[in-house]
């Protein structure tokens, strides 16, 4: 089959096509005939040799994949092959074919493409598990989400809003800004030119954000402790502005918050299984009545990867970039 490996870490021209043999499902396994990969900026830290794979898990990159199940390994239930799937994986989706663990294959939702149904797994899994489980949003309350234009972002956006909650966006533009409102928010902020504590406050008679969902950290963790209510809960998953935070802990012990954060890759198949779980439960049938969409801002082919990757690290897209096989 055709894969894309990272020929050594490095830039987007390290992504090249090989040659490799179709890996064959173990237990609770099964093997996709891939349609489509999504691509998502973890595989960029990996490709730059930040971000290794766990153990066990292919070399290949490409977390999330949607496609037909072509082979099932022993002691699957409940799945057979020819059946549309979309999968969150442990990596090895810039491929012909992946493997998945069964509990992490979800049916393409009714209506949706194979294109769309990839871009699925990784937001829907990580905005699951830290917005709602972690993070506790709840209807009536408000929540800030940075990065609302990144993959995650956008479906954050979307979902905050069915839920019920008052979504504040920050973006790197005006026009994103403007998306977030478009996706649900009831106010973008442009943070090159905007400060989010001030607008937040403002927003809400000084009272702040209840959730705040943070792919920055660094100095953004002091400014969202500022920016969150009493009892508010911030999330961090990711650490682009940086991993060290200096805070005011009285700020934290006065407003009584949570400050809490995860990553999905690491954590088991029963744990991930149990996020897919609530995500089928909770995400799905939004997604099934048209209520929360996967926005896709461009397709590449496979063995285009690297142009793939060159376009979001300009972080001029908006939502998800999928590759097609
Ligand atoms: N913990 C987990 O489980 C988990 C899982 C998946 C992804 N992630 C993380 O989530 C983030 C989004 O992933 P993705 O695949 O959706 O990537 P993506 O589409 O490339 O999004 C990255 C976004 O970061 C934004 N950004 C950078 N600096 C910012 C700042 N100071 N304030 C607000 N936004 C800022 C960029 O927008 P602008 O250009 O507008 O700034 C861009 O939209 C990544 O950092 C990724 O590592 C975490």
């Amino acid at each position: 089959m055709t894969v894309v490996e990272i020929a050594a870490p490095g830039g987007p021209e390290q992504l090249r096509t090989a040659t490799r043999p179709v890996p064959q499902p173990g237990e609770g396994e099964v093997l996709i005939r891939v349609s489509a990969a999504g691509v998502n900026r973890p595989d960029i830290m990996q490709r730059k040799g930040l971000y290794p794979p766990p153990p066990g898990a292919s070399d290949v990159p490409g977390m999330e994949v949607a496609g037909a199940i072509a082979a099932l390994g022993p002691k699957v239930t409940g799945l057979a092959i020819g059946d549309p799937v979309t999968a969150l994986l442990s990596g090895g989706g810039y491929a012909e074919y992946a493997i998945a663990a069964a509990p992490l294959c979800l049916p393409v939702p009714t209506g949706l493409s194979r294109v769309e149904a990839a871009a699925l797994p990784e937001t829907c899994f990580t905005v699951w598990t830290n917005l709602f489980e972690r993070g506790g949003l709840k209807e009536g309350e408000t929540v800030l989400i940075h990065g609302g234009t990144s993959g995650i972002g956008t479906t954050a956006i979307q979902l905050a809003k069915v839920w019920g909650a008052k979504v504040f966006a920050t973006a790197g533009t005006h026009a994103k800004a403007r998306v977030c409102e478009d996706l649900g928010a009831v106010r973008g902020i442009d943070y090159r030119t905007e400060d989010f504590v001030e607008i937040i406050k403002l927003a809400t008679d000084g009272r702040g954000a209840d959730v705040i969902l943070d792919i920055v950290a660094g100095t953004y963790v002091q400014r969202n402790i500022e920016a969150a209510a009493v009892e508010g809960r911030i999330v961090v998953i990711a650490v682009q502005g940086g991993v060290r935070a200096e805070i005011k802990m009285n700020e934290l012990m006065v407003k009584r918050l949570t400050l809490t954060g995860s990553t999905l890759r690491p954590r088991t198949i029963a744990q991930k299984a149990a996020v897919a779980e609530g995500v089928r439960r909770n995400v799905w049938p939004l997604l099934e009545s048209r209520r929360v969409r996967p926005i896709i801002h461009a397709t590449f082919p496979l063995a285009q990867a690297s142009e793939a990757h060159r376009l979001m690290e300009t972080s001029n897209h908006i939502g998800k970039i999928v590759l097609t096989v």
